[in-house]
Order: structure tokens, then sequence, then C-alpha cells
């Protein structure tokens, strides 16, 4: 009797446990049609994740990972790699990433939005992606859309075509328009747009300045932007789909999105259930250095400075006048320098410098003796500085870069140095302030305390949320009324106007029961 209770219950657990199995290997179709390369850092390591959990992922990419050996749940549609860079250089007159420092923020983004346009064209031309979109028997192919949410929303069309719920990555964070897509009104009052140097904390001058970009932006995508992806989408889908949808309507659908950010990188905003932030996702416990590294690291004992612009950002690019100050300030150092230098050869270089063009970056910020980072203030390499408690110098060149570097001085574990200002002076002067004044190490270390506290770690939350959305088919329960509103509705201009009729209808009414009686007195007056 006993034995075949056991038996029984054995037998329970195992169909329970078999069944979550068969629930929770969903089938992902991935299009990523950004080619960015620090964009991957995220989106690989969530894909990576997915298939290491047991989903099985189409991967569509401009960079293999082929060589991972992923196993058979990765499938792979290589797309050739969209080369934004001479688009940009020509339209911005410039010829390499550096000089980009003085555009403006509205340059920049009307720089995006074409970038966006042109690489969503150029994937949808690829035979590999006309294949999935000429596909017969689309249906219950799949299960879900997976896709980045940089400019490219016209690979959400993907899910129409195979009717599945969407989940979306933002790898630059939170965006003004991002709140506006999930129906959420951000006020420009303390929301700031994230390519200004500007915290939540905004003077009247900053928030003129600030709603100023937001609005432009606001105009550009409505005017501009959206129209010429809708364009994209009818010059690639009008002979598939009698109705072919806007971008408008797809952003709609998309169910939930993964945030590139967390406290206390950035401030309190206006948000929702399915605005999920997941920043630092790709921070993995470290891996040991290459052995020549952790030796050089090791005998840094005066402490150690890791210097990288990121992988757009080129520092061999560098006039020779600034390379000499980088080595002049770096070889009067009692520190030792890491400097990933995107040449094989520099020469007079210091015997307390080392350079190499490429250096694994979150396991070098781990390393106890590294005391400060010089970055461009992307994202992720603030994120992996915040993660490891290392105190910054920025040098922002563009984007959002200026705002996370700003961000990070107003907290207190940062400085900046613009590009133009590099001398010996101002390098040396922030460098030694930075390594003797305690006070950015002590900030640093409280910034990766709020950092790391979490109620869940940044990629079980993206799966579980990725998991969730697939589990209870597109969760529509997450997704914001607002969303078919109109734009007066949700701004409640309708009320307003009703509103103001009934103040006013009493007013009115007062005011010709004033003129009336006062224009009947002097006809009395006449009459006398
Ligand atoms: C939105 O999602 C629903 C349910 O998955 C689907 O039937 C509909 O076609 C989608 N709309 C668009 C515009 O993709
Ligand atoms: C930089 O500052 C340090 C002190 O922090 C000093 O020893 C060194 O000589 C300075 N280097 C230059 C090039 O001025």
């Amino acid at each position: 009797m006993q034995q075949s209770m056991v038996i029984r219950w054995c037998l329970l657990f195992l169909v329970a446990f078999q069944s979550m199995e068969v629930n929770q290997a969903a089938r992902i179709l991935a299009p990523f049609f950004f080619p960015g390369k620090s964009h991957l850092i995220m989106t690989n390591a969530i894909v990576r994740e997915l298939v290491k959990r047991g989903h099985e992922v189409t991967f569509i990419t401009a960079f293999s990972l082929a060589k991972e050996n992923l196993g058979p749940n990765y499938k792979e549609v290589l797309i050739p790699q969209y080369d934004f860079w001479p688009r940009i250089k020509e339209k911005s007159k410039k010829t390499t990433v550096l000089e980009m420092a003085d555009l403006s923020s509205l340059t920049f983004i009307a720089l995006c939005q074409d970038m966006g346009l042109h690489s969503t064209d150029f994937a949808f031309q690829q035979p590999e992606v006309q294949a999935l979109i000429q596909a017969k028997n689309k249906l219950g192919k799949y299960d879900l859309l997976l896709a980045e949410e940089f400019y490219n929303e016209g690979a959400l069309i993907l899910g129409h075509l195979y009717q599945i719920p969407i989940v979306t990555i933002s790898t630059f964070g939170y965006t003004n328009y991002l709140s506006n897509m999930f129906g959420f009104v951000a006020p420009w009052s303390f929301v700031t747009h994230m390519y200004l140097p500007y915290t939540d904390r905004l003077s009247f001058s900053e928030r003129i300045h600030n709603t100023y970009l937001c609005t432009m932006e606001v105009f550009l995508r409505r005017f501009y932007y959206l129209p010429a992806q809708d364009a994209i989408l009818r010059k690639h889908f009008s002979h598939l789909l009698d109705e072919v949808p806007t971008v408008k309507q797809l952003n709609n659908n998309v169910s939930a999105i993964l945030i590139n950010n967390f406290m206390p990188l950035d401030a309190p905003r206006p948000t929702s259930f399915n605005m999920i932030p997941v920043g630092g996702l790709h921070i993995v416990p470290p891996k040991p250095l290459p052995k020549h590294l952790q030796d050089f690291l090791d005998g840094a004992t005066h402490g150690a400075i890791y210097f990288s612009l990121g992988s757009q950002v080129r520092s061999a690019e560098f006039p020779p006048e600034k390379i000499q100050i980088l080595l002049e300030v770096f070889g009067s150092l009692k520190q030792r320098v890491l400097w990933k230098f995107e040449a094989d050869k520099l020469d007079h270089l210091p015997d307390n410098v080392m350079i190499q063009n490429w250096l694994p970056q979150a396991d070098i910020l781990a390393h106890p003796n590294v005391k400060v980072f010089i970055a461009h203030g992307g994202q992720f390499g603030i994120q992996e500085a915040v993660y490891y408690g290392v105190p910054l110098l920025g040098i922002p060149i563009y984007a959002d870069q200026h705002g996370n570097i700003h961000k990070s001085v107003a907290k207190g574990y940062a400085l900046g140095l613009s590009y133009d200002a590099i001398s010996t002076d101002t390098l040396n002067g922030s460098l030694s302030e930075l390594l003797y004044n305690p006070k950015y190490q002590t900030n640093a270390k409280r910034a990766s305390r709020i950092y790391r506290d979490r109620p869940l770690g940044a990629m079980d939350t993206a799966m579980y949320w990725i998991d969730y959305v697939i589990e209870h088919r597109g969760a529509p329960h997450i997704i914001s009324a607002s969303l078919s509103l109109s734009w007066y509705q949700l701004y409640l201009l309708d009320v307003l106007a009703v509103a103001l009729v009934i103040i006013l209808i009493p007013l009115l009414g007062l005011y010709f029961l004033c003129t009336k009686s006062s224009r009947r007195t002097p006809t009395k007056v006449k009459r006398n």
C-alpha cells in the first residue's frame, strides 16, 4: 500500500516535471537588425541564456555566434553587416567618431533615425530575411518575437506575420519616446532626454532645453521617422498583406520591454508593469585574467588605471599631441595603466603602461587594484564600473555618453573631462583627485551596493518576463489601456474642454446679464 503511494507520488512528480519542461521550452524568433557592436553585449547575452535554458532561438544577426557552439537549440540566420558609418560620416560631415563630440543632440537623433531606417530597409532586402517573410505555414512556428527597440521597429512586423506576442529589448536604457510607446506621459520637468547632460533636478534653463529637445524629437518621430518606417513596411509588404500595419500599431502590441538600466544609474520616472529594468544582465562572475594581465595588475602596488573608450571610439585615432599628453601623464604616475589601444605599437611607451587592442573589461574592473576607469561613458562600461565600485574619469564623445557621465558626476563617483579640454594639467589633476580623494571610492562602493541590491538578478528577471509573456500568451493585462486613447484623450484635453465650458457658461451668462443691465441704465437716463 505504502509502496504504491510512493510510486504514485514519484510518477506524479515526473509528469509534473516533464510538463514543466515542455511548457518552458519555447521557440523564439529573434530578429536583431541593428549592427551596433556594443548592443550585442546585451542582446547576445540574452540569446545565449535563452538557449542555455532550453529555448529554441532563431537569431537573425549580422554577427555570428556559430563558433560558440551553443548547441542544437540555437539556429542562426546570418545577414550581411549594414555599415552605417559611411552614411553617418557623410551626413554629419565628420570623418572620425571623435569629431562627433561637437554634434548637437538633435543632429544625433536625426542621424540615429536615418541609420535605423536604412538598416531596417537593408535587413528586409536580405534573402535570408525574405525566406522567413515568404515562408508558408507561419502559424504555430514560433511562440515569441524578441527584437531590439532601437530605430528598427519595422522588424516587429514578423510578430504580426507569425501572429506571436512580442518582447523587445532597449539596449540603450530608458528614453523619452519609450514612455509614449508604452502609453505613458513622461513629464519633461524632471525626466531628462537621455542625450542631455542633466540629472533629474533641472534648473529653469535646463527645463527649457529639455522641453525643446523632447518636443523636437516628438515632431521628428511623428512627421518624419514613423512615416518613413511605415513606407519601408509598405514597400516590402504591400504585395503580401491586404493591410500593412503601421509601426505604431505594431508597437502597441509589444507585451513587454526589457530596459538596460537600474537604480541608481537612472532616476525615478513614470513606468509600468511591462517596462522592466534589467540593467547589468551581461555581467557574469569574473573569469580568471590571462596571465600577463593578472601579473600586471597584481604587481600594481600603488593601484592601476584602466583606460578604454569602448568599441566605436578609437584612442589610436587621437591626434599625436593628445597621445603625447596621455603618455606624459601616465608615465609620471606611480600607478600602472592598462590602455585599450587599437594599434599594435605605440612609441615611447612608459614602463608602467601596457597597451592591448582588446581587453576583458569587466574582469579587469573586478580586480581590486583597479582604482580608476577612464571611459567614454557608454551604458555598459558605466554599469560594469558601478557594479565593481570603480570611480570613473569620463571623456564623453556622443549620444547618451554626456548624460551618463553627468549623472555619475552628480552621484559623486566620477569626474568628467571634455575631449577638447584634455591637457597635461586637466588630465593629471582629475586623475590625482580620483586616486587620492577617498570620497570617489566611497561613493562608488555605495552605488555598487545599491546597483546589486535587487529582489531577483538582472538575467533571471529578463528570463522571468520572457517566460511570463509566453506563458500568458502575450499577457495583454500588462499592456496599458492608454495606448487605445488618442492624444487629446490621453492629455485629457476633451475633459478640459468640458470643464472650460462648465466654467465659461455661467461666467458668460453673468457677463451678458451685467452688460444688459448696464445698457439699460443709460437708456433710462435718456428717457428721463
Ligand atoms: C496584435 O496582436 C494580436 C494578438 O496576437 C494579433 O492578432 C494582431 O494581428 C496584432 N496586431 C498587429 C498590428 O500586429
Ligand atoms: C601628475 O601628478 C602627480 C601627483 O599626483 C605628479 O607626481 C606628476 O609629476 C604629475 N605629472 C605631470 C606630467 O604633471
